[in-house]
Parts: C-alpha cells; structure tokens; sequence
C-alpha cells in the first residue's frame, strides 16, 4: 500500500512543525514546506529518524511559479498527495487608521492568495486520485475579529469563506476542505505581542491556559486522517472556550 502523503506549508516551526512531527509519528509521509533550506534540512533529518519519509520543498508560499513548480515536482516524484495543510501565515497588526497597501497586499498574499492556489494546486492531484483532504489554517479573529487586526481577520475570514467554496466544489471528487480557527498559541507569532495584549488576551480563554502548537496539531491531523472521512466544509475552533 502507498505511503500516505501529506504536504504542509509553514512547515519550520510554530503549528506547521508540530504537524508534521506529529505526522511522522504517525506514519505519514511528510512534504515538509518552508523559506529556509537549512532549517528544513534539519528537520527533515529530525523527522527521519521516527522512521518517515520526508521530502522538502524550498519556496516562498507567495511565488505563484514556484507554488506550480513544486506540485509538478510532487506529481512526478511522489505521484499522489493525500493531505495539504495551509497553515503558513503572517500577522501584522495595525489600527485601521495605519493599514498600508504594502501591509494589506503582503498579509492577503501569503494568508489568502498562497491558499487558493495551494488549494488549486493540490486539487488537481486530488481528482485524479477521487481522495483527499484540505485543512486551512484560519484563526478565531477570522471569526470574531479584534482590534488592530482589521487586515489579518479579513484575510483570515477570506480563507474560511474559501474553505465552505472549496468544500462544495471539490466534495463531489471526494476531497474534504475543512478549517480550523486556533485561538491563542504559543508559537513565535503570539510571542512578538506586548505584555499587555498577551495579558488580555490570556485573560479571555476559559481553559485558563496558552494553547500548544500540538494542540492545534492533532486537530489538524484529524481532519487530514478517516478519522474525519465525512466532515466537510466546517470550522473547527481551537481556542480553549476562547469563544463560546
Ligand atoms: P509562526 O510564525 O511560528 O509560523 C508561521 C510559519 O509560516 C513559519 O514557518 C513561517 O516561516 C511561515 N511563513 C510565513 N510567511 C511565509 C511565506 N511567505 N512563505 C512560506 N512560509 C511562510 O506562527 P504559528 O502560530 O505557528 O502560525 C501558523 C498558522 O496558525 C498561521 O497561519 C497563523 O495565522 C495561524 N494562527 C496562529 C495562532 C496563534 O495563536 N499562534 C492563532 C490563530 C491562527
């Protein structure tokens, strides 16, 4: 029987990392995705060594030639792909009287853009194999908002708003698209906040704790997996009762 294979963009640190080394524990065959080669390289080897087998690919997820070559590249080497996480994302917040073209076309290329087209991408494979699965990494701003965070929950609400499309369109061949909406993460993204916004935001989660990239990982990895072999199109809140 085939490897399953699964691709996940982001795929150095934070949420992505712990995907994929959750998903070498587990047996898949990982397409690790990132910008730095040698931080790729090292992970790969990490990865290795619980027995995966784990290819990488070195690209900007907003380099649309790049995007077209690696799934040429996956189509003719691997020849299938099974799962695509699109978690590589970016926050960059402003109050809305400060949003800049710059800041609103770089946070919509990476956070919504690079997700169509990975989901184009991927689902051209996906037809021909009448499987797969696609998870979008969203965020719980995409579904509620917050301040300062005007540009970063739009392009996070684009990305659900593609995932119910996507969903319709592709559950005919098969392909389930789903999405996940994290709330508050301990990942280098949550690290950059000021202590006063890490403090409030802290003080809305019920469970009363951060949440751990592994967290967000296994419901990630649930989604990809049978597990879920008849949940498509829904939004899946990680975020400890952040939102009830
Ligand atoms: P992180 O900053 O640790 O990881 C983001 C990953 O995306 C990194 O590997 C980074 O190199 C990659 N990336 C960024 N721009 C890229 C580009 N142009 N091309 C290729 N890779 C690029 O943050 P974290 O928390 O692991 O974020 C993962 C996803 O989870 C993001 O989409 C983020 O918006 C989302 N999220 C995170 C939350 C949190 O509390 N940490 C909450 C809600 C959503």
């Amino acid at each position: 029987m085939k490897e399953k294979t699964i691709l996940i963009t982001g795929s150095t640190r934070g949420i992505g990392y712990s995907t994929a080394k959750i998903a070498a524990k587990q047996g898949w065959s990982i397409i690790l995705q990132g910008r730095n080669e040698e931080r790729l390289l090292e992970i790969k080897e990490e990865l290795s060594a619980y027995g995966a087998t784990v290819y990488h690919l070195t690209y900007d997820v907003t380099d649309l030639d790049a995007i077209k070559k690696s799934f040429m590249w996956v189509k003719k080497n691997i020849g299938h792909l099974d799962a695509l996480v699109n978690n590589a994302g970016i926050l960059d917040d402003a109050l809305l009287g400060m949003v800049s073209k710059k800041q609103l076309s770089q946070t919509f290329a990476v956070n919504t853009e690079a997700v169509i087209y990975h989901m184009q991408y991927a689902s051209r494979l996906m037809m021909k194999q009448k499987h797969g699965s696609i998870i979008n990494v969203s965020s719980i701003i995409g579904r509620f908002g917050n301040t300062g965070q005007t540009v970063y929950g739009a392009s996070k609400a684009a990305v659900i708003g593609a995932t119910f499309s996507a969903a319709k369109e592709l559950a005919p061949y098969n392909i389930r698209v789903n999405a996940v909406a994290p709330g508050f993460i301990e990942t280098n993204m949550t690290e950059q906040l000021p202590e006063d916004k890490f403090k409030q935001r802290m003080s809305e989660i019920k469970m009363g704790r951060i949440g751990k990239p592994e967290e967000v990982a296994n419901v990630i990895l649930f989604l990809a997996s049978d597990l879920s072999s008849y949940v498509t199109g829904q939004v899946i809140g990680v975020d400890g009762g952040m939102v009830i």
